[in-house]
């Protein structure tokens, strides 16, 4: 009998049903006596024993739903050794869940701080395989996540969309795209909607420059420019602060995002008119496209062969066009960031996309 534990951790992305679902046909394909759990709400429901058992048929009809049926929460790696609220020890109390459903193996999707916990459950001696899911695709040992694509493709449409109303009236616009640390999500998109300023956390911005690049095409006769904004978008000025000196910065902040700011920046300096559209939760709801529905099927299934073949530890990621196994202690703790140096930046800079640097 193999019993398989299976949850959903971190901010939610397309393609985790669609992964769910692969591990779940592999399993069962394989003519082995098979039971899953399903923890509800991530590592909470790990911790509480809150589960519910799934059937063959609670993978029906799911390739493509968004979401997660399992539901899914943040709970902060930082946090996962300190008791909760009733003095309760939050990793003894995942062990004791573990051992009580005697459970083969964990089954964990996850982004950066889910890897980080389940890298401790797998140091604390449990059987784990993780698969990974994020709209950032920030995740050290893969080249890609699941959910990343799908957030692309909406990101891209709402530029797509910006594009029309900023040529009519001849506006400056930004598209906030997410992503607070990293700027795969808001390249991409900014490439395949054709935004003509691109800025993301790795290459901090300097403000002049972006007001030039604006007037650089203003003089080249265009009546609008579009500028893909990340979150996590940094001038070089706070790009030098330490850790703490930004956080006292941060602590009178007025602003509701760095894109307002940068559109007040622009209008002081030049006078132009700027609007700011901010795509937020969209990209990551809906259902996921072709591409995240065969990349997280895949992973899935791998994950059953990793399973049935008894090999633990590892998360399925995908290098050089292969799917591979990554152990996690290898994964846990990192963070993929774009490298300012790469083809992609490179690229991009030969279209004309400004990065603001
Ligand atoms: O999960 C990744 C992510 O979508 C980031 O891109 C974004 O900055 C963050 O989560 C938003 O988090 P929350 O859903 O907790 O507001």
């Amino acid at each position: 009998m193999i019993r398989i534990g299976l949850l959903t951790s971190g901010g939610d992305c397309q393609a985790l049903n669609a992964a769910m679902r692969g591990v779940a046909k592999g399993l069962f394909n394989s003519h082995k006596d098979v039971e899953l759990f399903g923890f509800i709400d991530g590592y909470k429901g790990l911790i509480y024993g809150n589960y519910k058992m799934l059937q063959f048929s609670d993978f029906s009809g799911i390739l493509t739903k968004g979401g997660t049926i399992l539901g899914s929460s943040r709970m902060p790696f930082k946090n996962m050794r300190d008791p909760d609220e009733n003095g309760l020890d939050k990793v003894e109390a995942m062990k004791h869940n573990y051992y009580k459903l005697n459970l083969t193996c964990l089954v964990i999707l996850g982004g950066n701080g889910t890897h980080k916990t389940a890298n401790l459950l797998r140091e604390e001696g449990l059987n784990i395989v993780t698969l990974p899911k994020t709209i950032d695709n920030d995740l050290w040992g893969t080249d890609m996540t699941f959910g990343f694509q799908s957030a692309v493709d909406i990101a891209t449409q709402c530029i797509d969309q910006i594009h029309t109303t900023a040529a009519s009236h001849g506006r400056v616009f930004i598209v906030e795209v997410m992503g607070h640390k990293v700027g795969y999500l808001t390249l991409n998109a900014g490439i395949a909607g054709g935004a003509d300023i691109i800025l993301i956390p790795e290459i901090p911005y300097d403000i002049d420059k972006i007001i030039d690049a604006i007037k650089k095409r203003a003089e080249r006769g265009s009546r609008f420019t579009i500028l893909a904004v990340a979150e996590g978008a940094i001038s070089k000025d706070l790009a030098k602060l330490s850790k703490k000196e930004y956080k006292k910065y941060m602590q009178d902040y007025k602003y509701p995002s760095v894109s307002y700011e940068i559109a007040e920046q622009i209008t002081k300096k030049s006078g132009m008119e700027v609007r700011v559209t901010v795509p937020g939760h969209t990209q990551r709801g809906g259902s996921p496209d072709s591409y995240d529905r065969v990349f997280a099927s895949r992973l899935g299934a791998e994950a059953a062969r990793l399973i049935l073949e008894g090999e633990y530890g590892y998360m399925v990621g995908y290098r050089n066009r292969e799917v591979v196994k990554v152990p996690l202690e290898e994964v846990a703790g990192k963070l993929k960031m774009v490298d300012p140096e790469s083809t992609i930046i490179q690229e991009a800079k030969l279209l004309g996309i400004s990065f603001g640097d």
